[in-house]
């Protein structure tokens, strides 16, 4: 029986790569170079697969230009890179990589907060360039963590592991707002309390955003919403570039309308407001928070094992939308 064409659009470790090439016929991307749109097409042309990244956009002219494609398993939670309502007309399967990396991206957002809070990056690029030559009481003084209130916009999985962190390990209150409440139990075990946006713009000492990217919440937060924020608040985004207008997080941190910032996505990444560079009260990483070895080597098994599945047993294990 012919294996099921398969395009890897980017550089996967090899041992998920020798297990799909038992089930697939594999063209493989191993330069890890980002496809442009033109050579995505030409790549997919009679493919009935692929395994994206959220650097392929796959939308309705992907998908017009590729009608043999059946399934695009995304080694990635978030999937704002597919056009779902065009994937689902065409009878296209998206999958994504939940809760394998729920763990290590709330460890990594708890730490981009605290690097924010305590001024960890902006006081050893001081160290490093030489400028430390004797030790004062108000030196690189920041925001504390411990017993603050944290505020969480978006109480996913990955919302309710940071929540955990800061009320049972840091003694934080802890505030969200969600499009929906948790239910009593899952509050309890957060300690979460639900609030308004604007309570929770108003109350929080740490904001974190963890919440899926839609045109909806694009520019979520902006000028106003900045201006709402504590003058001693910081702002965590580990969510997408363009929940958060760079342009007015770049005035709000210049005015001192909130402390500081831990930037882990941006609008138009890998490029970022140029502004942000030059402001030394913002820590920024470059999309990485789900990045620990073990779990990027989970996404990548379960993006393969959607795959896998999907040919196997008619079904997907992690799937985005019902074809
Ligand atoms: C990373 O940003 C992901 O969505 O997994």
């Amino acid at each position: 029986m012919n294996k099921p064409s398969l395009l890897i659009t980017r550089s996967i470790y090899p041992e998920v790569l020798a297990k799909l090439e038992k089930h697939f016929q594999v063209d493989y991307n191993s330069t890890d170079e980002v496809y442009s749109k033109e050579t995505l097409i030409q790549k997919l042309q009679g493919k009935e697969a692929a395994m994206t990244t959220g650097s392929e956009r796959i939308d309705e002219d992907v998908l017009k230009a590729c009608p043999l494609l059946k399934i695009c398993a995304n080694i990635a939670v978030g999937y704002n890179n597919f056009d779902v309502p065009s994937m689902t007309a065409r009878k296209v399967q998206a999958t994504n990589t939940p809760d394998v990396l729920t763990e290590t991206t709330a460890d990594f957002g708890f730490a981009l907060m605290m690097a924010a809070a305590r001024r960890m990056t902006e006081s050893e690029h001081f160290l490093r360039n030489g400028s430390w030559n004797k030790w004062s009481l108000d030196m690189f003084t920041g925001q504390d963590v411990f017993a603050s209130t944290l505020g969480i916009l978006g109480m996913g999985r990955i919302g309710q592991a940071i929540a955990k962190r800061g009320a049972h390990g840091f003694g934080m209150r802890v505030i969200y707002h969600n499009r929906s409440q948790l239910s009593s139990p899952l509050e309890q075990a957060c300690k979460a309390q639900y609030v308004s946006k604007e309570e929770l713009l108003k109350t929080a000492d740490h904001l974190v955003l963890v919440l899926p990217y839609t045109q909806q919440v694009h520019h979520t937060i902006g000028e106003a919403e900045l201006k709402m924020m504590k003058p001693t608040a910081t702002l965590t985004n580990i969510a997408r570039g363009g929940i958060v207008d760079d342009a007015a997080l770049v005035r709000a941190l210049r005015a001192g309308h909130i402390a500081a910032a831990g930037l882990d996505v941006f609008e138009n990444e890998p490029a970022l407001n140029p502004e942000l560079l030059t402001i030394p009260n913002v820590v920024l990483t470059p999309h990485i928070a789900s990045g620990s070895r073990k779990t990027r080597l989970a996404m990548a098994e379960l993006a393969a094992d959607n795959l896998v599945a999907f040919f196997e047993k008619g079904q997907p294990l992690t799937p985005v939308n019902q074809i």
